[in-house]
């Protein structure tokens, strides 16, 4: 059996990783493909040797550009890699660009298709990510779906219920295989000057919103009068999309803590010891949810719909009074919830299910 695992983003890398363990342990052959969608540093390479991952046997180096641009180049130097490689498999993950090209790429070949996160649906076509995750499930052989939820979206679709394997997801291996790594090696609070539940953590950088300047400055100014209220520190580890977004807008973010996207042991321990966290990541909502964190959601959907479901997570879009509104009522949850996402062995389950067909 010989697997292509295809990454891109900082998320894929991330998710990906705990299944490039248990190739390394089982002594599976496999490489890694790099499109290159992430490129900086601290979005790409410092996760590679934070979580020791093999270096990339090819990188497409793609980089940034518009939609149809990325997801063109990936599809042509995925195309060439694979008629020359012929893996059995191709292992994509998630919702980016890279995904879509890689399992276009590789069905078109007659290479067959993993997709791990599979059945996922926000049912908002607007966000780029919906659409390839709609086209990636439809052409791949294997869904490696979440949960038992996911599942269901799929068979509604009308996807075969033999091509369908529920595994939990790969995130849950990550938190677990690293969350004690990062509270016996990182020190990130106090480099910040936070203090444990004493602080607000942000990420935002989904397209549609910090592309669109009202639905940003809605986000901004919940943020400053949060900051307002409540007196606590708000730290957001800007994602460059974001970055570059505020400058063209020549926004100020009153009131938060702008710095650097972290890596991945350091923003674990951010999370972990956040009082609550708000966001537009779907791994945020995930990991906020596996730790045990609550977590304000800043769009107007999820594909997670899980988090609702146990309470870990709300949805309050991008109003400044909502967002006000949502906080304080997460604020003092105290409740406790089962993460839904599975036990940490997604990794182990699809690796399993791959040998089994291959070997
Ligand atoms: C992509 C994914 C999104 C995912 C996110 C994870 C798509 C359509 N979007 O969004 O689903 O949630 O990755 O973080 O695939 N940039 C850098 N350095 C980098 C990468 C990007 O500076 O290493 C900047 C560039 O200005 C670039 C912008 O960020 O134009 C957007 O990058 P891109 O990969 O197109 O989309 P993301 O917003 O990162
Ligand atoms: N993450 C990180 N540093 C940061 C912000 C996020 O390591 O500064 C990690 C986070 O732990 C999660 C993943 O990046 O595992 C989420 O990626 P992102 O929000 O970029 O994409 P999405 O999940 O929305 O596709």
């Amino acid at each position: 059996m010989k697997i292509a695992v295809v990454v891109g983003t900082r998320p894929e890398i991330i998710k990906m990783s705990p299944i490039i363990r248990e190739c390394e342990k089982r002594g599976v052959d496999f490489f890694i493909l790099h499109t290159g969608q992430h490129y900086s540093y601290n979005m790409d390479q410092v996760f590679f040797e934070q979580l020791e991952l093999p270096e990339s046997r090819y990188n497409l180096d793609v980089g940034s550009g518009t939609h149809g641009e990325q997801t063109g180049k990936i599809l042509m130097g995925i195309e060439k890699v694979l008629t020359e490689e012929r893996p059995d498999v191709v292992l994509v993950e998630g919702d980016t660009n890279t995904v879509v090209a890689g399992a276009l790429a590789a069905s078109k070949l007659h290479i067959k298709v993993g997709h791990v996160e599979a059945g996922l649906r926000s049912y908002d076509r607007s966000m780029p990510e919906e659409i390839n995750r709609v086209v990636a499930d439809h052409i791949s052989d294997f869904l490696f779906a979440p949960t038992e939820k996911s599942k269901q979206i799929l068979l509604d679709e009308g996807v075969e219920s033999e091509k369908i394997f529920i595994t939990g997801n790969t995130i849950v291996d990550s938190v677990y295989q690293n969350l004690d790594l990062a509270d016996k090696k990182m020190n990130l609070l106090d480099e910040l000057g936070l203090e444990s539940k004493s602080y607000f953590l942000v990420t935002a950088h989904r397209q549609e919103n910090v592309d669109d300047k009202e639905r940003f400055q809605g986000i901004l100014q919940g943020l400053s009068r949060l900051h307002e209220i409540y007196g606590l520190p708000i730290v957001y580890p800007i994602h460059p999309r974001a970055r570059k977004m505020m400058e063209r807008f020549g926004f100020d973010a009153d009131g938060v803590k702008l710095v650097e996207p972290a890596d991945f042991l350091g923003f674990l321990q951010l999370e972990r010891n956040a009082r609550l966290v708000l966001t537009d990541s779907g791994g945020v909502q995930e990991e906020t949810c596996i730790l045990g964190r609550p977590c304000v959601t800043l769009r107007d959907s999820t594909e997670r719909p899980e988090t609702l479901d146990v309470g870990s997570n709300v949805l309050a879009g991008v109003n400044p009074k909502k967002i006000i509104e949502c906080v304080s009522m997460m604020f003092d949850n105290n409740k406790k919830w089962d993460n839904p996402f599975g036990d940490g062995t997604a990794g182990k389950k699809i690796v399993n299910i791959l040998e089994k067909e291959f070997l």
